[in-house]
Formats: structure tokens, C-alpha cells, sequence
């Protein structure tokens, strides 16, 4: 039994909109991630989506109306709840559910799938077979966000 700091795991995910598992209890796993960009949209058949905001900002999009998160916000995305996270900024957060969402339906864009560890970081943006995250490229989730 040891205590895990939350802030400093989710800073160290190497990859964006990716999960690591930190600990389990009660029959739910709690994961961080972190994320930049958009994701694309997708829902949770299995699941209710459950974040607690650590750091940054994160909006996340529904197809009626927008909740932007903060520090210390927590929100539930009932299972089957079509959603599309988007972070202006690198956003780090909890999550908490009875297993790690898929890739495919965790909505996770193309660009992150290729990231490689510590891509976040200017001064290893020399290495080979970098590939930088893109949240420019990632396109917001719907067009009702085009010219933002
Ligand atoms: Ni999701």
C-alpha cells in the first residue's frame, strides 16, 4: 500500500488521450490522461465517463451544448452519451470506471496513435521519427466549431 500522487502520474503519460491505470479499488480502476487537441466524437456503450480535472482546461463537447471544465470539476458522461473532448491547452485529469476505454471508443485522433514518449517536450524535438502533436490539425468534432 503506497500513496500515488495523481498531478505528477498524469504528467508523465507519455502519450495524449492515452490512459495509464494508477490504481484500482471498489471494483473501478482510477487512470489519468492527458490531453491536447480534439478527439473525435464517440460514446461509451459500456461505461459512464467520469472526469475529475487535475490541471488545464478541458472542453467537453456534447451535440447540444458545450461544458468547459477546470481544476477540480468533475463531470459525468452518462454511458451512450455521444461526446468529443477538446483541449485548447494540455489538459491532465482523472478518470474513473471499471475498465480503461478502448482506443476506438475513446475517440482518440489519429495523430496521437504515433506520438512517442516525451513529444510534448521542445528539447528532444530533434530525435528521429519525432512526430509532434498536431492539435492544430486535429479538427474540432463538428462543424457547428468551424471558424473558431
Ligand atoms: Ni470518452
Amino acid at each position: 500500500m503506497e500513496k500515488i500522487n495523481v498531478a505528477r502520474e498524469a504528467a508523465e503519460v507519455a502519450e495524449f488521450w492515452s490512459q495509464r491505470v494508477l490504481a484500482s479499488g471498489n471494483g473501478n480502476l482510477f487512470k489519468v490522461a492527458r490531453g491536447i487537441g480534439s478527439t473525435n466524437w464517440h460514446s461509451h456503450d459500456d461505461q459512464d465517463e467520469v472526469f475529475l480535472v487535475i490541471e488545464g482546461h478541458i472542453t467537453i463537447q456534447l451535440r447540444d451544448r458545450d461544458i468547459d471544465l477546470e481544476p477540480g470539476d468533475l463531470l459525468v458522461i452518462p454511458r451512450g452519451t455521444e461526446h468529443c473532448p477538446i483541449a485548447h491547452e494540455e489538459a491532465r485529469f482523472l478518470l474513473v470506471g471499471p475498465e480503461v476505454t478502448s482506443n476506438a471508443a475513446g475517440g482518440k485522433p489519429d495523430w496521437s496513435y504515433t506520438t512517442p514518449a516525451k513529444a510534448c517536450c521542445p528539447d528532444a524535438a530533434d530525435s528521429p521519427g519525432r512526430q509532434a502533436p498536431r492539435p492544430a490539425s486535429a479538427q474540432p468534432c463538428s462543424a457547428r466549431h468551424d471558424g473558431h
